[in-house]
């Protein structure tokens, strides 16, 4: 067989290569990643919030001397397979470039150890078209003053500073003013926030991290230092290492501030964050899932699965580039799926509770629950007093509009409004009863036209007054409802 030597179309594999499906969060994600692995302790991220031109961010770890720096913009920097120190955040010699150039056109690398001289080198992707091969610039020293941030980076005794400039996909539909860029960047350091956080919180905190000088408070999943409920250290033993479990129930959403919703539990609500959340040496890489093993129920949204997996298991959870995907292996897999029931039972018990409250025994709700062969459905109670009141003490020819109108009530209930905006915790959980006297003047007007419907009978209406307690609405208000009673029975 002859054998002859193909390589790549540089400009066409790096232009498909942007399509690799880094958002902006996961692509400054990977940066970081490189300015942890070097030993930072303070990372800013800066760009001009006026004008999308360029994005910097800049690190004071070791550094690269200019050996080292050719090597990092290769691609391809170092293989996969490689064993890697234990703190190392990297894997396939490539997230610098391919980060980058997800977002920008042109990427410009300065670095410096200790006492060294700046060097700077650049990724240009137009440069690769009109050269038609894997050409990177070397800054000249005069290039070099002219690179944005560079003070920023001199003021370190050592870093890196990586620059993004032609801003196609980060800046993408910014009208110029900055204001796409900002929002994007805002995304930015929420996510950052997360999936950092372990490095972000403690004291002394590991590391610092700011964006244009805000500096980025952790976000905790667990809630650990507000309440949550820890469970016990499960250990998996792999292959001679370890993969550490630890199942958090938050607390009930009722006990949260707004602002810790917002934060713990985002936009998709509770119960669509529930489930294991992974960490490869302390940094999140996928959460909110249970891996296809388990559905998220309603009754466990509040179990988050912290799983702490070292790097010298990559190979095992089929972690992409970007890093924002893993999944278990099978062995894994089967220990999780026997532990998952247990880990999520303080949940089921701390929801189910609360349903049952909901629908107490012994109360009389306006609307019943009724299950027949045909499902679930729910109906408005005419037999109940409150409406069997209303009902009795409307006249014969308009009884008829009357149950139209209750009718048309009942068969409107906004059941798939109602279930999306409980599931996303929107509603239901922070309902204040507050028995003002308006609500006791409504409460008590409402319970005398109930009892006019029974006006020939006082048995009957001092049984109703007995039961106020267990009917709906007056059981929501019970510390309205024995001064209720006793003005009752003394009309
Ligand atoms: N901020 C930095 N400080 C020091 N060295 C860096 C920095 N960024 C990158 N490097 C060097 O460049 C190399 C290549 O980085 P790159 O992100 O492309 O690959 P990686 O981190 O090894 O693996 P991965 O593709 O999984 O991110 C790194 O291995 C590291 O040696
Ligand atoms: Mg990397």
């Amino acid at each position: 067989m002859k054998e002859v030597r193909l390589p790549p179309n540089a400009a066409l594999l790096l232009e498909s290569m942007r399509a690799i499906g880094y958002d902006p969060a996961s692509a400054a994600a990977d940066l970081v990643d490189n300015s942890i692995t070097a030993n930072s302790r303070r990372v800013s991220i800066r760009f001009d919030p006026g004008k999308p031109r360029a994005l910097a961010v800049v690190d004071d770890g070791t550094g690269m001397d200019e050996a080292g720096l050719l090597a990092a913009m290769r691609h391809g920097s170092q293989s996969p397979a490689e064993r890697r120190a234990e703190n190392d955040l990297g894997r396939f010699g490539l997230g610098l470039k391919t980060a980058s150039m997800s977002q920008c056109r042109r990427l410009t690398v300065v670095s410096r150890r200790v006492g060294g001289a700046p060097h700077g080198m650049v990724w240009d992707l137009d440069t690769v078209i009109a050269t038609q091969d894997w050409t990177v610039g070397v800054l000249e020293p005069k290039e070099l003053e002219i690179v944005p941030f560079l003070d920023e980076l001199l003021a370190r005794p050592s870093g890196t500073l990586v620059v993004w400039e032609k801003l196609d996909r980060l800046a993408d539909g910014d009208p110029g003013d900055g204001s796409v860029l900002c929002d994007r960047m805002s995304q930015v350091g929420d996510h950052l926030a997360l999936v950092f956080h372990r490095y972000l919180s403690g004291n002394p905190t590991r590391l610092r991290l700011d964006v244009n000088l805000q500096p980025v408070a952790p976000i905790d999943p667990f809630l650990e230092s507000e309440g949550a409920l820890a469970g016990e250290e499960e250990r998996i033993a792999v292959d001679g290492h370890h993969v550490v479990l630890r199942a958090f129930t938050l607390p009930h959403i009722s006990r949260l501030t707004r602002a810790q919703i917002d934060k713990a539990v985002g936009e998709a609500g509770l119960r669509r964050e529930q489930g294991f959340y992974v960490y490869r040496n302390q940094r999140l890489i996928v959460w909110g899932t249970w891996f296809r093993m388990f559905r998220q129920e309603e009754l466990t949204k509040s179990t988050r699965v912290r799983v702490d997996v070292p790097n010298a298991l990559d190979h095992m959870w089929s972690l992409d580039i970007k890093k924002s995907t893993a999944s278990p292996p099978p062995a894994i897999r089967d220990r999780l799926r026997g532990l998952v029931p247990t880990l999520v039972r303080p949940s089921q018990e701390a929801n189910r509770y609360r349903g049952h409250i909901a629908v107490k025994k012994g109360i009389r709700t306006i609307w019943q629950r009724i299950e027949d062969r045909d499902g679930i459905r729910y109906e408005l109670d005419r037999d109940h007093p409150v409406i069997a009141g209303l009902r009795a003490s409307v006249d014969d020819g308009t009884l008829p509009e009357l149950d139209n109108v209750l009718q048309a009530i009942g068969t409107s209930l906004p059941v798939e409004a109602l279930y999306n905006d409980r599931a996303n915790d929107q509603i239901g959980h922070k309902k204040e009863r507050i028995d003002s006297d308006a609500v006791a003047a409504q409460l008590e007007e409402l319970a005398r036209q109930m009892l006019d419907a029974f006006a020939d009978r006082r048995d009957e209406q001092l049984r109703l007054i007995d039961g106020l307690g267990t009917i709906e609405p007056f059981a929501l208000h019970p510390g309205l409802v024995e001064r209720l009673k006793t003005r009752l029975r003394t009309a």
